[in-house]
């Protein structure tokens, strides 16, 4: 039996920070939506737990996206075995959320192939423990996020809506940006509808990204100008920036006006 799932890549429409908490995290408020696009995972039975790594990024992925996948599947049953095989699509360190898709999806795929029937809330604990957006990524559908990113209440969803995402081929950690935030508390992500929330919102990291990877002001700029975008914004901690488009012409358009050196992907929200 060989089973599959997708590792979802995750925007955050909007991301307000909030405080920063004594263990060094941040108290945050964010709207998680997810693309289509994303890694595959492959399993199939095996004596001993195994993974081996193909695509543009399993190389950049290297050991510690072994160890997200690894620590996954120990995480769930520490004495099953399986042989798991990644194609690694999504950027890493690039705001997308890859390695905790990825967390998620082997989740997901092992709970089914080994039979434990694990009720999602399980997962989605178990997915906490692993890292803050692991929990989101388990569903993978829009949702608001607060705590470190792991408290999740339903925000409606925003299916369809055709997304570009654009990365300059930087990879930007995650810590340091977080790091670089000014503690200055901006006010909480609006209530409402999805996109209504997004519009109004913020993404409380681009300052400190930007301080990082300069580029990112040129990504901005660059979709904010493209026929049929929307809303605007860099994902997470960056250096990935989106626009939501009009329809999907507009978005593969844009895609394929994109300068040379920068990696990009037309999609849409699931
Ligand atoms: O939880 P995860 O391993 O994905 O987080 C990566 C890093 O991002 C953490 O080590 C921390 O420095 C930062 N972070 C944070 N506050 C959050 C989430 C992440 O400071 N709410």
């Amino acid at each position: 039996m060989i089973l599959t799932e997708t590792a979802y890549a995750k925007v955050n429409l909007a991301l307000h920070v909030r405080a920063r908490m004594p263990d060094g995290y941040h108290a945050l408020e964010t709207l998680f939506a997810f693309t289509r696009f994303g890694d595959t995972l492959v399993a199939e039975r095996a004596e001993t737990l195994g993974l081996t790594l193909e695509g543009e990024y399993s190389e950049a992925a290297g050991p510690d996206q072994d160890n997200l996948v690894l620590r996954a599947a120990r995480a769930l049953a520490p004495d099953l075995g399986a042989r798991l095989h990644l194609t690694k699509r999504i950027p890493v360190a690039a705001g997308l959320g890859g390695g905790s898709a990825d967390a998620a999806a082997a989740l997901r795929l092992l709970n089914r192939l080994w039979g434990l029937n694990r009720p999602i809330e399980d997962l989605e604990a178990i997915g906490a423990m692993l890292g803050a957006d692991v929990a989101a990524c388990i569903r993978s559908e829009t949702v608001r996020g607060s705590g470190r990113g792991e408290l999740l209440e339903f925000a409606p969803p925003v299916t369809d809506t055709p997304i570009l995402l654009v990365n300059p081929r930087v990879a930007v950690p995650t810590g340091p940006v977080f790091k670089g935030w000014d503690r200055t508390d901006r006010g909480p992500l609006p209530e409402g509808g999805t996109l209504e929330a997004a519009l109004i919102g913020r993404n409380d990291l681009e300052a400190p990204a930007l301080a990082i990877a300069p580029v990112i002001a040129d990504v901005l700029a660059w979709l904010q100008v493209q026929p049929g975008a929307g809303l605007t914004r860099m994902s997470g901690s960056g250096a990935t920036c989106f626009a939501l488009f009009v329809d999907d012409a507009a978005a593969q358009a844009a895609a394929r006006a994109v300068p040379n050196g920068w990696w990009a992907t037309a999609t849409q929200l699931r």
